[in-house]
């Protein structure tokens, strides 16, 4: 699959308004293609702006790992279609992937599954109840997204090589965690340099933080796609 390298950032506008998260991108213009839109954003009007961006020709990512009764998620799913999104991230319970694939059908919508939240390790999930290490976990969920029809997978680049093998090259990997080398780790426990992630096999890298709280967002958001291309084309 060939991806233009400035398509595989996916900036995560973890801001706390709609005129903050405005004035970000118009200080990283023709930088950024692709904006990722989560909680915090979202429940602040940041849907409305999902919509305006993708009436601009920006992709958008919105984050809300949905999870609940089919029917419910079907719906859902069909509203964020509407806003023109092209990914959607839901966790990786099958009732609930099906529901979003076949709710998707028909539009330019993308479903990523949320295999285990990268902040549980084996003991929560003993205290969630689950009888499986991460690792086990992860395999057994990827492989299910995968037979349902699910279009991706967001997992830590560490993961991706693994992944791959049990996913195959239709499904698409996008991880978060990404660092340039020299940048701070902020709260993130496993990361890898864009360059790495890509030869990891990553199709798309999350940033957010390095760009955010750069002194010049749209330089250091041109040097990770420069990183990128120099690394896809090897
Ligand atoms: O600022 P930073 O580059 O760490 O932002 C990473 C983004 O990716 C955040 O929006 C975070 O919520 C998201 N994310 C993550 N780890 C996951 C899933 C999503 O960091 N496992």
């Amino acid at each position: 699959m060939t991806i233009d390298p400035r398509d595989r950032l996916i900036l995560a506008l973890d801001l706390p308004s709609v005129a903050e998260a405005e004035a970000m991108i118009r200080k990283l213009g023709d930088a950024v293609s692709f904006y990722k839109i989560g909680y915090q954003l979202g429940f602040a009007g940041g849907l409305a702006l999902a919509r305006k961006l993708a009436d601009t020709g920006k992709q958008v990512f919105v984050d809300m790992k949905l999870h609940d009764i089919g029917s419910t998620v079907a719906k859902g799913v069909e509203s964020i279609a509407r806003l023109g999104a092209s990914f959607l991230t839901v966790h990786a319970y099958p009732q609930t992937m099906h529901a979003a694939v076949d709710a998707r059908a028909g539009t330019n919508l993308r479903i990523l599954a949320v295999t285990v939240l990268t902040s549980y390790d084996d003991a929560d999930l003993a205290a969630a109840g689950y009888d499986f290490t991460v690792s086990e976990l992860v395999a057994e969920r990827a492989a299910q997204a995968r037979d349902i029809g699910v279009d991706g997978l967001v997992c830590s680049a560490a993961e991706a090589a693994n992944l791959r093998s049990v996913v195959g090259s239709r499904m698409v990997l996008v991880t978060p965690g990404i660092r340039p080398a020299g940048a701070e780790r902020d709260d993130q426990k496993r990361i890898m340099t864009p360059s790495a992630a890509i030869a990891a096999g990553a199709d798309y890298l999350v940033v957010g933080r390095p760009i955010l709280e750069a002194p010049d967002p749209k330089a250091a958001a041109e040097k990770i796609v420069a990183e990128i291309a120099a690394t896809a084309k090897q």
